[in-house]
C-alpha cells in the first residue's frame, strides 16, 4: 500500500510498479487533507492514522510505504507503534547531502511542516559544526505539482524565481539541493536546467531502491502471476475527484473507491 496526501506518491508507484509488477497495489490518498504542508499537525496525524488503519482492514498488507515526507516525518513512530506491519517511509535525505556537498552548504526545499519540525531542527543542531543548511518551504510547488500530476499543463515555474540567483558555487550558495517533499520530484528537470553545476538529491529515488531491496528480500510475491488488480482510494468522491478516475486509470488503477475515515 502507498499512501501520499496527493498524487505524489504516484511517482512512487510508477518505479516500483514497473519493477514489481506482479504484485496487487493500494494507492491510498487523502484529497480532503491535501495538502499536509501547511495544516494542524494533530489534525494531520489523526487522519493519517485513522485512513492507514481503516485500509489495513480491507485486505492483507505486506507493506505500508508512506510516499510523503510531511506525513513520515509526523506519523512513522506512531504508525509503527500501531501496526504490525513492515512500513517505509520517505525522509528528506539529508545524510546523503552532507556526503556530496563540497562547500558545505545544503538547501533543503520542502513544505513548511517538514522545513519547521522537530525532526529536521534536530538534524539541522547535530550537523551545525560542520554544515550550514539553507531551509526553503514551499506550499505553492505542492500546488503546481499536483495539479502537473492531474494533467494540467503549467507555465511561469516559480521555481525562476526562487532559484536564478543562486548559479555559483561560494560559500554564500548551496551546492547541493535536497528534494524533501514527493512532489517536488517533478521539477528535478527545471533545477537542474536553471542550477547546471549544483547537486539536486531526489529523496524519493534512495527511498524507492531502500523499497526495492526490502520488497525483493523480505516479500514473497508472486514473480507469475498474471492478473492484477490495482486500486486507488480516497476519503471522499467530491466531483473533482471523480474526474480524477480516468486520470489514475492511465495510471494503471482498475478503480476509484472510498475509504472511509
Ligand atoms: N507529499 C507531501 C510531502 O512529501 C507534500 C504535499 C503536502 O503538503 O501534502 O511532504
Amino acid at each position: 500500500m502507498i499512501f501520499d496526501s496527493g498524487l505524489g506518491g504516484l511517482l512512487f508507484y510508477n518505479q516500483i510498479k514497473r519493477i514489481i509488477p506482479y504484485s496487487n497495489y493500494f494507492y491510498v490518498f487523502d484529497n480532503i487533507g491535501f495538502p499536509y504542508g501547511n495544516k494542524d499537525k494533530n489534525y494531520i496525524i489523526n487522519r493519517i492514522i485513522k485512513i492507514i488503519n481503516n485500509i489495513c482492514k480491507l485486505s492483507k498488507i505486506d507493506l505500508i510505504i508512506i510516499a510523503c515526507n510531511t506525513a513520515s516525518i509526523l506519523t512513522l513512530s506512531k504508525l509503527r507503534n500501531l501496526l504490525n506491519y513492515p512500513i517505509i517511509g520517505v525522509l528528506p535525505a539529508i545524510q546523503m547531502a552532507t556526503k556530496l556537498t563540497k562547500n558545505n552548504h545544503i538547501c533543503l526545499l520542502a513544505t513548511n511542516n517538514t522545513i519547521y519540525s522537530t525532526y529536521i531542527g534536530n538534524i539541522i543542531n547535530k550537523l551545525s559544526y560542520k554544515y550550514k543548511i539553507t531551509l526553503i518551504p514551499s506550499m505553492q510547488l505542492v500546488y503546481l505539482a499536483e495539479k502537473i500530476l492531474q494533467g494540467y499543463y503549467l507555465l511561469n515555474l516559480p521555481l525562476y524565481k526562487i532559484f536564478t540567483t543562486w548559479k555559483n558555487n561560494s560559500k554564500e550558495t548551496p551546492d547541493t539541493i535536497i528534494l524533501g517533499c514527493t512532489h517536488f520530484s517533478l521539477f528535478t528537470l527545471n533545477l537542474l536546467h536553471i542550477l547546471k553545476k549544483k547537486i539536486i538529491i531526489d529523496s524519493n529515488i534512495i527511498t524507492i531502491n531502500f523499497i526495492l531491496n526490502f520488497i525483493k528480500k523480505n516479500i514473497n510475491y508472486n514473480q507469475n502471476s498474471k492478473f492484477t488488480c490495482d486500486k486507488a482510494y480516497c476519503v471522499s468522491l467530491t466531483k473533482k475527484t471523480k474526474n480524477l478516475s480516468i486520470i489514475l486509470q492511465h495510471y494503471g488503477f482498475e478503480s476509484l473507491n472510498i475509504i472511509n475515515i
